[in-house]
């Protein structure tokens, strides 16, 4: 992942007409056909194919010859297009570092033209292990770049929903895979060594709280998804969030307290009751 931003410079504007149909098509194919970027960008047949071939041997696109020629975004091309698009609207002008490589995700920090720290989040669902997420997630037969976008728009429609409620990076934009969110200062929870975790515990219970009231829940709170320093303490991390009125939402929460519960425990010889924490949690205490 270090070379998408040499890839990101190595794009033209006729690349870029390519990629803008491969994206507006790629709802309806998991292979964009050869025809449907004609149609867009009005380039003679065989100028597609080398242009395609180009894009792919710089790990863009993926060609697949079935019964038609068609191409779809690699995890590395689906990010170049969004940063391509996130710095046309002006919403970043600088990219800095990796701050974090996961699974399913790759962190840059960056830099508005206020000088602005922001966290630019590229997500990658089901790239490459995607049965694994698959069954993990039963997202149906979606393929993996519709997944991945939904997921960031998953993601991007948590924050919104809960900034300025609950503790959470400021949402900024979200454009394809990736989302935008104001840089937080701060390391994940296992990172740090807390002075005083029996009242970070209580903060985090506390948001957990506020959190449900604003109808979310986690779904994957743990201490890698707490940034914290002498401030205060943050929650990232939001595609798999579930809604408080759906199905097993009453499971998900459970289980984010228990983690949140035994990684003090373990770490820190805190003890809290899971009962009376979800009891207070739901309002019931
Ligand atoms: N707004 C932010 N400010 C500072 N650092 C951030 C911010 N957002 C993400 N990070 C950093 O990037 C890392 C990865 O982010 P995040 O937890 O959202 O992705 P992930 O763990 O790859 O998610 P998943 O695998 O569930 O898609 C975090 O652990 C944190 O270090
Ligand atoms: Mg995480």
């Amino acid at each position: 992942m270090n070379d998408l931003l040499e890839a990101y410079h190595r794009i033209d504007r006729t690349d870029t007409c390519v990629l803008s149909s491969i994206f507006r098509n790629m709802w309806d194919f998991e292979y964009v056909p050869l025809h449907a970027i004609i149609r867009d960008c009005a380039f003679k047949e065989d100028r597609l194919e080398l242009i395609l071939k180009k894009l792919s041997s710089m790990g863009i696109v993926e060609n697949k010859y079935d019964e038609y020629l068609g191409t779809r975004f690699t995890f590395k091309g689906l990010s170049v297009f969004s940063l391509k698009r996130l710095v046309m609207k002006g919403i970043i002008s600088k990219m800095g570092n990796i701050l974090g490589e996961g699974k399913e995700s790759v962190v840059f920090n960056a830099l508005n033209d206020r000088n602005e720290e922001l966290a630019v989040k590229f997500h990658r669902v089901g790239y490459p292990s995607f049965k694994k997420v698959r069954e993990k997630r039963n997202y149906g037969t979606l393929h993996i770049t519709v997944l991945t976008v939904r997921s960031a728009k998953r993601e991007y429609s948590a924050l919104k929903r809960l900034y300025g409620y609950v503790s959470v990076p400021e949402p900024i934009f979200f454009d394809g895979n990736a989302v935008v969110s104001r840089l937080i200062d701060a390391r994940e929870l296992y990172r740090v060594r807390l002075k005083n975790p029996e009242e970070v515990l209580e903060m985090i219970i506390d948001e957990v709280r506020k959190m449900y009231h604003r109808g979310v829940i986690h779904g994957d709170l743990s201490q890698f998804n707490i940034l914290a320093n002498q401030e205060g303490i943050w929650i990232i991390d939001f595609p798999q969030y579930a809604d408080v009125w759906s199905p097993h939402s009453d499971e998900i929460l459970k289980r984010d307290v228990s983690n949140i519960i035994d990684y003090f425990d373990r770490s820190y010889g805190v003890k809290k009751d899971l009962n009376e924490v979800l009891n207070y949690v739901r309002g019931r205490a």
